[in-house]
């Protein structure tokens, strides 16, 4: 059998995404809705948005797809696999990789994810949730916890919904400014946690809803500058292997953290099929959940997909099958390093529409269209995060070596990258 796949999306997530699904040899025809110009190399683009619901139903119907793939969270949040399996014309047995509503909610709200936590006795941030009418309760529990002050909005802000502040004025301040609208609706209810001290990690699983594979694990880079200083951002780079997941912290996730979590959304009658990535703190050698997304992460994915040596269309068809117990993952024993190459300005503002040079001298390496796009046949740059710049090697020193060996080639009017990105990985030892 041979799947027709259609990918939604469009970042070097998605790019990721499609650069694996390419290589197997179940794919059948590939559409990408709406894709960017390296997806559209491997996937043929469909105009219009993965918002846009009934685009994507009748790009389902028209194109006899077999397999929907679905990149970003937003469109999971708002139904679309439910919207598409109620529409009489989609055929009933549509795989669709990505939970419905209900699942959504892990990432969807924070409340609803702590909470979920809870009633599992999945180790997270102690916390309480407040609405914007008791703000004055709010500021009473900040003042018995210690610095610094975590403030999330509860809902979807587009990875920005969280202040870290480091004094009660500041926390004061913050509270006041996510009530009075600064993450629009995401914030009518915000959740006030315990600060975790420690080193972030990212885990992925593709699960069945009762079974479970576990991908490779990675570690993105969230500041703008070396060092990590500077503004948050999208990601600027990743990594994966992390060393510090050695197979003792690895059981430790799985028994603390995966398997409660899957047999969580089985006991709650959560039929969830599809990725789940699990933020986590690493704690002294104890993982704790900062969140959980309900796709897979931007920048990690690039650096996961060069590591599965096994088929992962087959394992996302089984898993949207609801049964992945026929299914081994295998792991490349190589390491991947990821660079992101950004628009000047960015995080803050930045031009558009540069014209992008350098992209044929990347022998070796995978470079993965983030925010690009095209102008009179010239790729351009469209979006703050360019490029990501991927090499496999057999040591993150290696990967790293080649990232750094040519990302200079690359040249935009503006363009920058961390200068870092896996230092800190290859030391661990002796940061450890
Ligand atoms: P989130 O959107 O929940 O992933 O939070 C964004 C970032 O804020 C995380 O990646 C962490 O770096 C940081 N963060 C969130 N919650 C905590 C916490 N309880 N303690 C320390 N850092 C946190
Ligand atoms: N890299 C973090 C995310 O995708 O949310």
């Amino acid at each position: 059998m041979k799947y027709n796949v259609l990918l939604l999306g469009s970042g070097g997530r998605e790019h990721a995404l499609a650069w694996k699904i390419a290589r197997s040899p179940l794919l059948g025809e590939f559409y990408a809705l709406p894709g960017n110009p390296g997806i559209n190399a491997l996937a043929k683009g469909v105009g219009g948005s993965a918002g846009d619901f009934d685009t994507v139903r009748r790009t389902v119907v028209d194109k006899h797809i077999d397999m929907v793939v679905c990149g970003p969270e937003d469109p999971l949040a708002g139904g679309l696999k439910d919207y598409l399996l109620s529409c009489p014309d989609v055929p009933s047995d549509l795989l669709f990789v990505g939970p419905g509503k209900d699942g959504a909610r892990l990432e969807g709200s924070k409340d609803f994810a702590k909470e979920f936590m809870s009633r599992h006795g999945i180790p997270t941030a102690a916390y309480r949730t407040f609405s914007a009418d008791h703000a004055d309760e709010a500021k009473a529990f900040l003042r018995t916890l210690r610095p610094p002050y975590v403030i999330k909005a509860d809902g979807l802000a587009a990875g920005k919904g969280v202040v870290i502040s480091g004094t009660l004025e500041e926390a004061d301040a913050s509270l006041e400014d996510i009530f009075g609208g600064r993450f629009g609706t995401a914030g009518t209810k915000v959740v006030i946690e315990e600060y975790l001290d420690g080193v972030e990690v990212s885990f992925f699983v593709l699960t069945d809803g009762h079974r479970w594979l576990m991908l490779p694990e990675a570690k993105d880079y969230k500041r703008i500058g070396d060092g990590d200083t500077g503004p948050n951002t999208g990601g600027m780079g990743s990594v994966s292997p992390v060393p510090f997941c050695t197979p003792g912290f690895v059981q430790k996730v799985c028994d603390r953290i995966i398997g409660p979590t899957v047999r969580g959304l089985e006991s709650e009658g959560i039929d969830y099929r599809g990725f789940i990535f699990f933020g986590l703190m690493n704690c002294g050698g104890d993982p704790y959940v900062i969140e959980y997304n309900v796709r897979m992460g931007d920048p990690e994915t690039e650096s996961v997909m060069p590591r599965i040596a096994s088929d992962l269309l087959q394992h996302m068809a089984a898993a949207a099958k609801g049964d992945l117990s026929g299914e081994k993952i295998e792991y490349s024993p190589q390491a991947a390093v990821t660079a992101i190459v950004v628009s000047g300005g960015y995080p803050g503002k930045y031009g558009k529409g540069y014209p992008i040079s350098g992209l044929e001298d990347m022998d070796g390496l995978t470079v993965f269209s983030a925010g690009t796009g095209l102008k009179d046949g010239r790729t351009v740059t469209s979006g703050g995060r360019v490029l990501a710049v991927t090499a496999v090697g057999d040591s993150l020193m290696h990967a790293r070596e080649a990232v750094y060996s040519k990302i200079g080639n690359i040249r935009f009017e503006g363009a920058f990258h961390r200068s870092d990105i896996a230092l800190d990985m290859i030391n661990w030892k002796d940061n450890g």
